[in-house]
């Protein structure tokens, strides 16, 4: 029996044949693919600009850079994420403020509320293994604490004060898990002010490695000046990129300020411009037929508690299944996936929380202060899903959880 992988990427011919073509044509750096790709992105959001980047964590590094975030300033995240939610935090200089989750993973809106101060610059809801926060209440949670928003007055990003013109804290959304995910029958890009997606190689849309940014701001916020702004940001300060600047006779640029470098390239983005492009891997329905199939063989076991996929307002991308088995402690589950482990299943866990890391744990931050991220975590093993996994490995992973539980458990 072959050990059953976690989450292998999806590479086949069409993809190598993608790519060979970005050789090829001799644009390896941002050029047309990149743009097409951005559009299709943009397209299957309902947003005006999404703009590609080289992962989720430059890209929203970029979001509080460009909205004056640094010393002295709070982010709220939750405390149940990858680091990354909050390693970005750290690297403009802020303070992220930690708060606990609801029993479907996702952050609790009403926590946001109770740590919201004049300090606060940005709140980042996760969309975990793929279900969109409740974004309409934590909206309303900035909306409401607008009174308290503190903003930089001496603050100036291309002519505008961003801060001056939201007037509230920025709701930016961790959407690294839920591109394709729906809200009210919308698709995740255009409930928060920005959105940010991850393309890493585990994700369910992946171009290797890489990120992307979908603007949903207000009025008077302009989607084609952010797009221009955030281009220019990721390249350097630079007023063309390498695509601009092939136009006949336009060699010469600018650079007004000191800029990143976290552009896509095109062998990334590669897929024939027109096309479905890279977008089909998200609508491969595959992990919905998985998860329906561990749904019914899970049903009526009390031990084990499947994950939330849908409810009124909101539909999973069905990104991760993450499983739980009722009254194990954080020991017997790491037991239990050893256990499943010797039946040739990988298995994962999403996610340590944040105060379990020992850099976090240094800062101050503790688990007994987040009781419900902890109840979660300590009995969550995350099952494979994608794209090929058949019904029969379906099954042998059923089977190796089941055995794996009651090896451990009794
Ligand atoms: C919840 C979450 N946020 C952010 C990230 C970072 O994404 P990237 O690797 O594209 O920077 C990840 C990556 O796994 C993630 O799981």
């Amino acid at each position: 029996m072959a050990m059953i992988p976690f989450s292998p990427p999806r590479i086949d011919d069409r993809t190598i044949k993608a790519v060979e073509e970005a050789l090829r044509s001799g644009w390896i750096t941002t050029g047309p693919r990149t743009k097409e790709f951005e559009r299709q992105l943009a397209a299957y959001c309902g947003v005006q600009r999404v703009i590609a980047l080289n992962s989720w964590t430059n890209a929203c590094e970029l979001v509080l850079r460009w909205y004056g975030i640094g010393p002295g300033d709070e982010v709220i995240v939750p405390a149940y994420t990858y680091c990354a939610t909050a390693n970005i935090v750290m690297h403009v200089g802020a303070k992220p403020v930690m708060v606990d989750v609801l029993d479907d993973f996702t952050m609790d809106p009403d926590a946001v509320k109770r740590v919201l101060t004049n300090r606060t610059k940005a709140i980042i809801p996760v969309d975990i293994g793929g279900l969109p926060a409740n974004l309409k209440a934590i909206m309303r949670v900035a909306e409401e604490g607008c009174s308290l928003f503190t903003p930089k007055v001496n603050l100036r990003v291309a002519g505008t004060n961003p801060q001056m013109r939201l007037g509230r804290a920025l709701v930016l959304s961790d959407a690294a898990h839920s591109f394709g995910a729906a809200v009210a029958g919308h698709k995740v890009g255009a409930q928060a002010d920005i959105t940010g997606f991850s393309f890493h190689a585990v994700k369910n849309l992946t171009t290797a490695e890489g990120g992307a940014l979908a603007f949903a701001l207000p009025e008077p916020f302009d989607a084609d000046e952010l797009y221009a702004y955030f281009n220019t940001l990721s390249l350097h300060g630079q007023s063309k990129d390498a695509l601009a600047k092939t136009q006949p006779g336009a060699w010469r640029y600018d650079v007004a300020f000191p800029g990143y470098k976290c552009n896509m390239t095109d062998l990334q983005a590669g897929d024939r411009p027109g096309g479905a492009g890279t977008l089909r891997y998200r609508d491969d329905t595959a992990a919905q037929g998985d998860r329906q199939r561990y749904d019914a063989a899970f049903k009526g076991d009390d031990r084990l508690i499947a994950p939330l996929f849908k409810d009124a307002d909101r539909e999973s991308c069905y990104h991760l299944y993450m499983l739980r088995i009722a009254g194990a402690t954080e020991e017997q589950r790491d037991a239990i996936i050893t256990a499943i482990a010797r039946r040739e299943v990988s298995v994962n866990v999403h996610f340590i929380p944040l105060p379990k890391l020992s850099f976090y744990e240094g800062q101050g931050y503790r688990m007994a202060d987040h009781p419900n991220t902890y109840r979660l975590y300590s009995n969550e093993i995350s099952l494979p899903v994608y794209y090929d996994l058949s019904d029969g490995q379906v099954d042998q992973v059923v089977a190796a959880v089941k055995a794996a539980v009651k090896e451990v458990m009794g």
